[in-house]
């Protein structure tokens, strides 16, 4: 059976290790000037229905270093569009070796995926953006040692980015709080699914950044209004006003504690430049590994031969 990555949930604790444990490995050999050629003549099609800096380049650029070649397939191809995806996934998945899409509904990658005879991974979608949350745990991993028993604490919206973290910290250990005002916190068929899949797991939910980021290891935040959600700016604008992550929340962390934000960010907005621009902001370090983390993804998912 093709393997996909659509979500966290479908790769087991041990399956999200060792992907970041090949992460690492291959990360190491970059900076020591090593680019292995894991994956000679692949090919990777990136099918994108929203912008993306991060996700779209440091893609191609892992599939470029690991020895592959990469497609970047806009609206012009027409998925949803020109033909059933049924024909669509079977014609495209039979020229390509590997398909990464960033859709609006991910209901439209599963199905894909369900009749793609290549691996899916999912790019970002309304429900999950799982590449970004294994860029985190390595960031998380390279700031502070390890994960097990950290604390990641996240301001803001329930959204994609804080779905794939919450299931990200269940399968490595990572205790995981979050505080997002009434109304824009993760849905009940989220909470039971990730109950179903890590019981003993608990989400620590208020309504209060204070309570969530005491003691916190790493405080994260995304943008308050997503892609696709412009229309409803102003009224989140006001539902968010109180969730800016500022200095001072910052001072209730651990002392040690590293920001994040999965970018792009909104100085001003959910989090204040002192803090993006300070210290400890680990921003940068966090946006270069999207590169390292696809790479030890994508030589897990092809199985190469490392
Ligand atoms: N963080 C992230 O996915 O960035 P892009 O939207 O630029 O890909
Ligand atoms: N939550 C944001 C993440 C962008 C990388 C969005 O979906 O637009």
């Amino acid at each position: 059976m093709t393997r996909h990555l659509l979500d966290l949930f479908e790769l087991s604790d041990e399956e999200v290790e060792r992907v970041l444990e090949l992460s690492s490995q291959l990360k190491l050999n970059y900076q020591r000037g090593i680019r292995q050629p894991l994956l000679p003549g692949r090919v990777m099609a990136l099918l994108f229905e929203k912008p993306s800096l991060r996700t779209r380049v440091s893609f191609e650029t892992a599939m470029m270093h690991l020895g592959g070649n990469t497609l970047f397939l806009g609206a012009d191809v027409g998925w949803g569009k020109r033909e059933p995806t049924a024909d669509f996934a079977r014609v495209l998945s039979s020229y390509v070796d590997v398909i990464v899409v960033r859709a609006f509904r991910h209901q439209d990658v599963e199905e894909l995926a369900s009749y793609s005879k290549r691996p899916v991974v999912n790019g970002l979608t309304d429900l999950a953006h799982p590449c970004q949350a294994l860029a985190d745990m390595l960031t998380i991993r390279e700031l502070h040692g390890s994960l097990r028993d950290r604390r990641l604490a996240y301001v803001g919206d329930a959204n994609n980015v804080a779905a794939s973290l919450a299931v990200a910290c269940a399968k490595l250990g990572v205790r995981f709080a979050i505080a997002s005002p009434a109304g824009y916190r993760f849905d009940d068929a989220f909470l039971s699914r990730l109950k179903q899949a890590k019981p003993g797991f608990e989400v620590e939910q208020s309504a209060d950044p204070r309570e969530a980021v005491r003691g916190a290891h790493a405080v994260y935040t995304d943008v308050w209004t997503s892609m696709g959600q412009e229309a409803e700016r102003e009224i989140r604008m006001k539902a968010f006003a109180n969730y800016q992550v500022d200095a001072p929340l910052m001072k209730l962390a651990d002392p040690a504690a590293c920001f994040l934000h999965c970018l792009p960010a909104h100085r001003g907005e959910e989090v204040a430049a002192a803090v993006i621009d300070g210290p400890q902001s680990a921003v940068l370090q966090q946006a270069e590994n999207r590169m390292h983390a696809q790479k030890g993804l994508l030589a897990w998912l092809l199985d190469a031969k490392v």
